[in-house]
């Protein structure tokens, strides 16, 4: 049975309201994810690690910059050039100033008794219309003196001058990358956090100075994530100061771990999601599947990283166009950073074509930045849907599998009435196909991803939130639950369920309250709190709410609040699991910033909760 609220005055609602005194589930009246730096949109560029690893030089970069700008990828929005790994020859003792290894970047070398310098360097790369990227360690150390020993272009000297991360020197490098070098833009990874553990081989046989790991690698559960957030606030706010014109991008490398989830968009502009991409399908799928189902966490400005192309190599390379196709499509539909890790000196015309792809590439950068969320998933197909600007949808049917295989896109998939005819142009053919309705079956060969995009198809009256993740905000969520019998879903690094998730429960699951399975909505553990971008242009929200039948635990009762700009608009009775859902509807005069709260009573873990059909009228 649904059962219709009365919307009561706010003064009575809040005094009943003494469990929202927990951290986090306060309304604050307004949209506090942080705005910094210049990824507005998916950066895009080229990277020197998928190709070079730490044998990288000033050619082969120059070459590959130079190649950009020949071939036109650099018109069409390739703009950063980055060095990551090799780059440094060690840490000077007397002032710690940072030693570049000016045999391999001869433009670094010193001149007239100065310093080395990659001023040069950046200068030519600005001076070629390009933006320019380097790479440090959060730590004292970086990857590649854990993991690849046998290169001949690690630190050298004693254990200090080795210490070539930020490590006690956050100011320092971040001054000389960003102030005087010119950078504008920096990696900075996290092996230093997490390599090192006294009594580790690599502390023995190559002398480093230990520390305990805040990243433990084979427990993610006891990963020092308030820690590791801290150490990274540090240089994100470092690198605020040495760019006062704000013109940089801050990436994180923390794998996924440290719960880097919860706070990656807060502190920098991209966060990887996963452990190294390889060059094989399986590597690119579970890179993939760690930013899937993390819609909730991206914005503009504020991206999952899948880590960069592998397009080139391996099972992506010249005789795997199929597969290097469905990897460029992905990354475009999730709007992971575009980063060619190929040696672009000596490009095929094939893969110049999928790097090319400018229809894609205006699905990664659409301006509204929505991330492509999961829409089904029928045998080895699963179908991603992305809500675009101009009132267009992507939507992408990916064949994980080795065999052919069919799926079904139906007008729910597309969020569309059954009667809305819908017409498909296919991104990589550029065809257009005949208009169908109600759902239309595609045959895929092995790991072939179709993609195509729709005509504006968006009803002027409302909007869903499941079509406007980008306007949504998770400010508060429980950070562990106990997994749901089975639970086989949107684990975090740690294997913790839990994240929000558009149109399926934290487990994956459809919402489902009651037995009644709602197509759309957010789900979202209880003891939440989302914010969402209203921007004043709605009247009306409405949702159907209740407690998710995946929650592992009928105990616990979940009240549902609506606040416009920090004002309760409405609330719902406690909801146990097994309770129909509710509907919940607030009018929203020239609110700018709605939250949705979910506050549990009882023992237990918190319920999954499901805000069903939640959506905005005009
Ligand atoms: C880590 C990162 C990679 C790369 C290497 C460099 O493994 O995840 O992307 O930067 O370090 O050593």
């Amino acid at each position: 049975m649904l059962r219709k609220l009365l919307i009561a005055s706010a003064a009575s609602l809040l005094a009943a309201s003494p469990a929202l005194a927990q951290d986090g589930l306060q309304p604050t009246g307004r949209w506090t994810a942080p705005r910094m730096g210049a990824a507005a949109t998916p950066p895009m560029g080229w990277n020197a690690w998928n190709a070079f690893r730490t044998e990288v030089d000033e050619a082969k970069v120059m070459g590959s910059a130079q190649a950009l700008r020949d071939t036109g990828l650099a018109r069409l929005g390739y703009r950063y050039v980055n060095l990551d790994d090799g780059w440094w020859l060690q840490r000077r003792t007397s002032d710690g100033r940072l030693q570049i290894r000016t045999a391999l970047f001869p433009s670094a070398t010193p001149k007239d008794g100065g310093e080395a310098s990659f001023k040069p360097f950046v200068d030519r790369m600005h001076a070629m219309g390009f933006k320019a990227g380097i790479y440090t360690d959060v730590g004292r150390n970086a990857c590649s003196q854990a993991w690849d020993l046998k290169s001949p272009n690690l630190p050298v000297g004693t254990v200090q001058e080795r210490e070539v991360g930020l490590e006690g020197h956050v100011d320092q490098d971040i001054g000389l990358f960003f102030g005087e070098w010119g950078f504008d833009y920096v990696k900075v990874d996290a092996c230093g956090l997490a390599d090192y553990a006294p009594g580790s081989a690599v502390v023995a046989k190559n002398g480093y100075r230990p520390s305990d790991p805040l990243i433990v690698r084979k427990d993610p559960t006891a990963d020092r994530s308030q820690a590791v957030r801290d150490l990274y606030l540090e240089v994100g706010q470092s690198i605020a100061r040495h760019s006062p014109d704000g013109d940089y991008v801050f990436s994180i490398c923390t794998w996924g771990r440290g719960d880097v989830r919860a706070w990656g968009g807060q502190v920098g502009n991209l966060w990887r999601t996963s452990p190294d991409i390889g060059s094989r399908w399986s590597s690119m799928l579970r890179s993939f599947d760690s930013v899937a189902t993390r819609t909730l966490y991206a914005r503009p400005g504020a991206w999952n990283d899948p880590d960069m192309l592998f397009i080139g190599a391996g099972d992506f390379d010249e005789a795997h166009l199929t597969e290097a196709r469905s990897h460029f499509t992905l990354w475009a539909m999730v709007n992971a950073p575009l980063l060619i890790g190929y040696d672009l000196r000596d490009a095929p015309r094939s893969l110049l074509d999928i790097w090319g792809n400018a229809d894609l590439i205006a699905v990664n950068q659409d301006p509204l930045g929505n991330q492509a969320a999961l829409a089904a998933h029928q045998g080895d197909v699963q179908i991603l849907v992305k809500t675009l600007s101009g009132g267009r949808t992507a939507v992408a049917l990916l064949n994980r599998g080795d065999k052919p295989a069919g799926a079904t896109l139906s007008s729910q998939h597309l969020r569309l009435a059954a009667d809305v005819p819908i017409a498909l142009r296919d991104l990589w053919s550029k065809a257009d196909l005949p208009p169908f309705k109600g759902g239309r079956r595609f045959e895929l060969g092995p790991h072939e991803t179709l993609v195509f995009e729709t005509r504006d198809t968006a009803s002027a009256g409302s909007v869903l939130l499941s079509e406007m993740p980008a306007r949504i905000h998770v400010a508060q969520e429980p950070t562990w639950a106990p997994p749901a019998d089975g639970f086989d879903g949107p684990a975090d690094a740690a294997g913790r369920p839990g994240g929000a998730q558009i149109d399926a429960s934290p487990y994956r699951t459809p919402l489902t309250v009651a037995g009644r399975t709602i197509p759309h909505g957010v789900g979202v553990l209880a003891n939440s709190r989302l914010e969402v971008r209203a921007e004043a242009e709605f009247k009306r929200f409405s949702a159907r709410v209740g407690v998710d039948d995946a929650s592992p635990s009928a105990l616990g009762e979940v009240r549902f609040l609506v606040y416009g700009d920090g004002q309760l608009l409405a609330r719902s009775k406690p909801l146990r699991r097994g309770q129909p859902p509710v509907d919940l509807t607030a009018r929203l005069q020239g609110v700018r910033t709605l939250e949705l709260v979910a506050v549990a009573h009882g023992e237990g873990p918190p319920p999954a909760v499901a805000w069903g059909g939640a959506k905005l009228a005009r």
